[in-house]
C-alpha cells in the first residue's frame, strides 16, 4: 500500500456557485472550474439547472453546438427533450442520464416537453484527451430504471450513474461505460443526521456537490461544512467520513486527470487557439458536424 493513500484527504478547495441564465431563460447555479482547472481536471464545468417553476416562463436549451467534450446531464425532476443532427431524439426523465460524446461536433437542442413542462438537474461537461476531441459523437441514454442503487445503513443510498460502489458484501455499478477519463458519478442521499463512510477509492481525487441540505467531512481530525450550492475538491487519501445534519444530498465526481492544456471558447474546448479558431470557422460555414 502506497503511504501516500493512507493519509488523511486534504482540503483543496471550496467553491459556491454563480447564479445565471442561460439557454431561453433557464435559471443556472454554475461552478466553471476553468479557474483552477488543475484541481478539477477533466471536470469543465457543473450547472444545477432549473427552469419551469412557479409559472416561469423557459424554453429550455435550443439548438446549440459542442466540440471537444461530454456533456452528461442527470434530470432529477421534470423532464426534457433532447434532439440532435444525428436524428436521435430522447426524452430525459427524473432519474434519468445522457451521456453525449461530441468529439468532433453535435448540434442538439434541449427542450421541455408539453407535459411535463418543467424540469430541475445538473449538466457536467467532462474534458476529453486530444486523441478524442475530434472522435465521432456519441449519444447514449439510461433511464431511472438502469441507475442501480446501493443501499447503505440508516436509509442512505448512493444512486451509481458511473463507476462502482461498495458497500460490505453488495455493490453496484452504473451503466455508463468506455469513458476515456473513467469517472465515478454518484448520486448520495442521506436521510437525515447521520453519518455514512464514503466508498471512494483512496487513490482518487474527489468533488463533492451538494444540492440539498448540508454535510460535515472529518479532515485531519477537523469537521469541514459543506452547504447546498458548494462544491468541494479534496486530495487522495483514506476513507472519507461524512456526517449531514439534515436530510441532505449531493453528487460525487471522480475521474483520471487529463493533463493537458485547455482553450475554450463558449461551447468549443480544445488544445490551442487555432483549435478554437478552426472550431468557430467551421460552425460559422456549416461544417462542424
Ligand atoms: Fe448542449
Amino acid at each position: 500500500m502506497n503511504s501516500e493513500l493512507n493519509r488523511s484527504r486534504e482540503l483543496i478547495g471550496v467553491y459556491s456557485t454563480q447564479q445565471t441564465v442561460d439557454g431561453d431563460g433557464v435559471e443556472i447555479q454554475r461552478i466553471v472550474t476553468q479557474q483552477a482547472y488543475e484541481q478539477f481536471d477533466p471536470f469543465l464545468m457543473l450547472d444545477e439547472f432549473k427552469g419551469g417553476f412557479d409559472g416561469q416562463q423557459t424554453r429550455g436549451f435550443p439548438e446549440h453546438p459542442h466540440r471537444g467534450f461530454e456533456t452528461v446531464t442527470y434530470m432529477l425532476d421534470g423532464a426534457i427533450e433532447h434532439r440532435d443532427h444525428l436524428g436521435n431524439v430522447g426524452r430525459l426523465v427524473s432519474g434519468g442520464v445522457q451521456w453525449m460524446t461530441a468529439g468532433r461536433g453535435v448540434l442538439h437542442s434541449e427542450l421541455p416537453i408539453a407535459e411535463q413542462n418543467y424540469f430541475h438537474g445538473f449538466q457536467i461537461w467532462v474534458n476529453l484527451p486530444a486523441s478524442e476531441k475530434m472522435t465521432e459523437p456519441k449519444y447514449r441514454e439510461f433511464g431511472p430504471e438502469e441507475i442501480p442503487t446501493l443501499n447503505l445503513a440508516n436509509g442512505n443510498c448512493i444512486k451509481v450513474i458511473a463507476g462502482t460502489a461498495t458497500h460490505e458484501e453488495h455493490s453496484a455499478t452504473g451503466p455508463v461505460k468506455d469513458v476515456a477519463t473513467q469517472p465515478d458519478y454518484w448520486d448520495v442521499n442521506m436521510l437525515g443526521a447521520t453519518e455514512m463512510s464514503l466508498p471512494i477509492s483512496s487513490s482518487k481525487r474527489v468533488l463533492m456537490y451538494v444540492y440539498e441540505g448540508s454535510i460535515d467531512i472529518k479532515l485531519k481530525g477537523a469537521a469541514s461544512t459543506i452547504d447546498s450550492q458548494q462544491m468541494v475538491v479534496l486530495s487522495p487519501g483514506e476513507s472519507l467520513e461524512v456526517t449531514a445534519n439534515e436530510v441532505s444530498r449531493f453528487l460525487v465526481l471522480t475521474a483520471e486527470p487529463i493533463n493537458e492544456p485547455v482553450v475554450s471558447w463558449g461551447p468549443f474546448v480544445m488544445n490551442t487557439r487555432e483549435e478554437i479558431k478552426q472550431a468557430i470557422n467551421d460552425y460559422n460555414h456549416g461544417v462542424l458536424v
